[in-house]
């Protein structure tokens, strides 16, 4: 696996002039990260990877640096890439004042390594180490960050890519990793602390950030060329935000979803709509001309240019024709037929029914769950993990799940270690669904992964909320 000290890098401080100057550098690390296999290229033993506290240049104003938490203390953490079906193998250095974990999202991974604190290890106290080893199966666009205090560590820059590279590499002239995250940061350029674990956050649309970030930077700009085909690898890491990316004067086509590839398509208005943690890799061929630039603006609130492609200035290379298709993973195909049906109903939050919700043995009003444990949300009237799993599945057996959501709220819903997909035909693989509110839809997976996964909201005030919970597939 590969590592780049690039990517490790702490940023120094830096004008808007250097900041440019060095976004399309960063890009171009990436195009040649994207080319090199990374498989054997390096000798046996664990990447170490310390979760530490460090700085990042998040607003545009020069000298204004934003205390983080980051992987190698900058923000996004390195970009990991092994080869589909090799072998990770990072030593988690826990630098910071609170436990922490690493999750490895969308990794249909060994159970041992998810990375859940309290479900599938005990949190890495500070000071100490914990080693993830595992082999990846599926190819394709994933994202690791840490399952303790998920909202907290998240919204404070612990995250990065790890890109499992397919056996045949597709035809694409770059491969480009685009992180988008929101900060919600106060006036001086630091993290909102305050807000931190506050019943507003949690009972309404989640932590929504006021500052826009791609791949840790206040303005993302990817240097192209006119004609050449590219691959767009987005991730969502905002905490709460539904992200729309629009893609002003470009056609791109969606190849993969959550790290999935799907029967490519092209993008419904040029909007690439991605919820907390959802991946999605585009085929962009960049048709502009030599000299242009052209935005990609988030258009969930207002409008905003997030990111830029600009155009050298040398000649168009010769148009492409037809698609790129990746090869699928080869994942189980759900028995619908025989499926056994589980009911899984999302209540709570802000304009809910205030129904009697469970925690811990004990009912509560949803007023007293708020005051004595910070707690708004419930699946099937329990709120946080519940003591008994969802579901308890035979190794192979296909379960529906039906996810009603009585609330006034879209959620993120996200199962561990598994995909899954809906009935129609087309249905894509997926790790984590967008569900509008009262929304009802049945998700089908094949329970092949023998432990303890998790199922949650991907809002992660919302999960810290109360919409936890679990399921056990038997050895
Ligand atoms: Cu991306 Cu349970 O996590
Ligand atoms: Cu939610």
């Amino acid at each position: 696996m590969v590592v780049r000290d690039t990517d490790i890098m702490h940023p120094k401080p830096q004008t808007r002039r250097e900041f440019l100057a060095q976004t399309g550098a960063s890009a171009a690390v990436l195009v040649a990260g994207g080319l090199c296999s990374g498989a054997n290229a390096f000798p046996a033993g664990p990447t170490m990877l310390e979760a530490r506290p460090g700085t990042a240049q998040l607003l545009e104003t020069a000298n204004t640096k934003t205390a983080i938490w980051g992987y190698g203390g900058g923000v996004p953490g390195p970009v990991l890439r092994i080869k589909r079906g090799g072998e990770l193998w990072v030593r988690l250095q826990n630098r910071l004042s609170q436990p922490t974990t690493i999750h490895w999202h969308g990794i249909r991974i060994d159970n041992a390594m998810d990375g859940v604190a309290g479900l599938t290890q005990a949190p890495v106290p500070p000071g100490e180490t914990f080693d993830y080893r595992f082999t990846a199966p599926d190819a394709g666009t994933f994202w690791y960050h840490p399952h303790n205090r998920t909202w907290e560590q998240m919204a404070r820059g612990l995250y990065g890519v790890l890109i499992v590279e397919e056996t045949n590499a597709p035809d694409v002239d770059q491969d480009i990793v685009m992180v988008v995250d929101d900060w919600r940061l106060g006036e001086n350029g630091a993290i909102h602390e305050a807000s931190f674990g506050s019943i507003g956050e949690r009972a309404h649309a989640g932590r929504l950030g006021n500052i826009l970030t791609i791949n840790g930077n206040p303005a993302g700009q990817f240097n192209v060329r006119a004609g050449e085909r590219v691959r767009l690898r987005l991730i969502n890491t905002c905490n709460a935000r539904i992200l729309k990316l629009r893609f002003e004067e470009l056609k791109p086509q969606v190849l993969a979803l959550d790290g999935q590839p799907v029967a490519p398509y092209s993008l419904e208005n040029a909007i690439a709509t991605l919820g907390p943690a959802q991946r999605m890799d585009l085929l962009i061929d960049m048709t502009g001309h030599p000299g242009a630039l052209q935005a990609i603006t988030e258009v969930s609130q207002s409008r905003l240019v997030a990111a830029r492609f600009h155009y050298n200035a040398r000649d168009a290379l010769p148009a492409r024709t037809g698609t790129v298709r990746l090869a699928g993973n080869g994942l189980a195909e759900p028995d619908m037929t025989s499926a056994r049906k589980v009911d899984l109903v999302m209540s709570g939050g802000a304009m809910g029914q205030a129904n009697k919700i469970a925690h811990r043995g004990k009912t509560y009003s949803i007023r007293e769950l708020v005051r004595e444990h910070g707690l708004v949300w419930a699946f099937n009237g329990v709120a946080g993990m519940p003591k008994k799993p969802l579901f308890k599945a035979r190794r192979g057996e296909t379960i529906a799940v039906r996810m009603v959501n009585e609330t006034r709220w879209p959620h993120a819903m996200h199962f561990h270690g598994h995909h899954f997909r809906e009935a129609h035909r087309h249905a894509p693989w997926l790790d984590t669904i967008l569900m509008e509110a009262d929304e009802t839809r049945t998700v089908y997976l094949v329970a092949d992964n023998p432990g303890k996964w998790m199922l949650h909201c991907h809002m992660l005030e919302h999960q810290a909320g109360g919409m936890a919970t679990w399921f056990e597939v038997e050895a």
